[in-house]
């Protein structure tokens, strides 16, 4: 009758909405029954009348249906009608700042039980240099009903409940191997390749390599057999979800990596997320003040901006908690909806705050050290070619600035594992 407002739960509960609706309906029954006596005085007057009279009652507007003939009575309706309205809609705005209200009251709630189930008990802050915030949240309960193949391999595979995980398809079967060629020379035993094609799990199974063969997910399968490199990447945080809710912690890997030491040796685990950076020294990597002139305004003319280059959404540590899990649902829903990169989406998700219409995800996180988690730009670029830094071992290498990524991958091995000093000069610093 009062269509269109049911989409509010108040409504349901409010009085007043209640009230209000039902004197619209009495004068809308009110207006019918007049219609009606006016064309069929003998017929559907009679019913019609006994109807609306039955409930006339109820309403604080007494109207006499017998003399609604008169054009006075009907100009005294129409401007009843017209105050009704007007008090509907009043009522109405009423409830939507109602609503307003208690939606944020209940978030208040929310969020007050989620930080002390979080937190355990109230504390008193203790003296000046002691307190110290929560940042490593809880591990979710394991859920193996979610995935039970899964959580076979997984027990196999997995070394405390650690693991290190690559979606992998026949385009990149070359990199894959030179991938896990380096895990095993690194003696890691927890790795997995999730394979997104027959050919790749059959390459896997003749290398000894730990393999998973999803089950059929159309949606899934299409981008996994046929994608490209960021179509693919995109994939990995619908994937990684049933790791995390099995109960394990990921490292998730591109298979432009190259390994040169046991990463499980090199995380601090107090961080729900963990990554390596596109960043190339302290300031790009670890953040810093980046101050934004603008001279027109004077006195104040220096506006002081937080910068950091972004997380790699290629390579990272991922403890399974709630807001971890909140991340992956965050950046597939989003990636599911939008054409985005997946890696500006993750690096979005991570670090915007929360601000007017947008709760922030505020989990926790690490960015590992440039140096050990080394991008091929701070590689080729300056490290090699500095008599210093060139005695550093790195954890890993990451081919994620230049296009040419097998050829470095084969040159990192060289100059890494074989010695092979001159192994990266033939490279340019970019992709030129
Ligand atoms: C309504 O009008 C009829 C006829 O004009 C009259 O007999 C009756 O008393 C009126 N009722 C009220 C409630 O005014
Ligand atoms: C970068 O940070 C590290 C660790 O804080 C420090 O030892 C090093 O001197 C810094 N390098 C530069 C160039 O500032």
């Amino acid at each position: 009758m009062t269509g269109g407002r049911r989409d509010s739960p108040l409504l349901k509960s409010n009085g007043g909405g209640r009230n209000s609706r039902i004197a619209v309906a009495i004068l809308i029954g009110v207006i019918f029954g007049c219609v009606f006596a006016f064309f069929f005085p003998h017929g559907l007057f009679v019913s019609t009348s006994a109807a609306v009279d039955s409930i006339a009652y109820k309403s604080d507007l007494l109207i006499n249906i017998s003399s609604c003939k008169s054009s006075e009575r009907i100009n005294m309706l129409k401007s009843e009608f017209m105050a009704a309205s007007e008090k509907n809609a009043e009522l109405k705005r009423q409830i939507k700042e109602l609503t307003a209200k208690l939606r944020l009251a209940e978030q208040g709630k929310d969020n007050a039980q989620h930080q002390v189930l979080v937190m355990g008990e109230q504390h008193k802050a203790g003296p000046f240099g002691t307190v110290k915030s929560l940042r490593t949240n809880p591990t979710v309960i394991p859920d193996e009903s979610v995935n039970p193949r899964l959580a076979k391999i997984l027990e196999k595979v997995a070394v405390k409940r650690e693991v290190i995980v690559a979606l992998a398809n026949s385009n990149v079967k070359d990199m894959l191997e030179v991938w896990f060629s380096s895990i095993k020379r690194v003696g890691t035993p927890n790795y997995l390749v999730v394979a997104l094609d027959e050919e790749i799990a059959n390459f896997c199974g003749q290398n000894n390599v730990p393999v998973y063969e999803r089950d059929p997910d159309k949606g899934i399968d299409i981008i996994g057999r046929t994608g490209g490199n960021h179509a693919v990447s995109g994939l990995k945080f619908q994937i990684l979800r049933e790791f995390l809710q099995l109960g394990y912690s990921v490292l998730l890997s591109d298979v432009d990596i190259v390994y040169l030491q046991n990463p499980f040796e090199h995380f601090h685990r107090d961080s729900d997320v963990e990554s390596m950076t596109d960043g190339h020294d302290n300031r790009t990597a670890y953040g810093y003040n980046d101050v934004y002139d603008e001279p027109s305004m004077g006195w104040a003319r220096y506006a002081h901006t937080m910068r950091m280059w972004v997380y790699n959404s290629g390579f990272f540590y991922i403890r399974p908690t709630i807001p971890s899990i909140e991340l992956l649902d965050r950046v597939a829903k989003r990636l599911s909806q939008e054409k985005a990169w997946d890696q500006a989406v993750f690096n979005e998700e991570l670090f915007f705050p929360s601000h007017p219409g947008y709760d922030g995800l505020h989990a926790s996180r690490r960015t590992l050290d440039f140096y050990l988690f080394m991008n091929s730009k701070v590689l080729f670029k300056t490290v090699w070619k500095n008599a210093q830094l060139s005695k550093l071992k790195p954890v890993i290498v990451h081919i994620n600035y230049h296009p040419d990524k097998l050829a470095r991958m084969k040159a990192v091995v060289e100059y890494y594992v074989n010695g092979k000093r001159d192994a990266l000069e033939s490279f340019p610093d970019g992709s030129n």
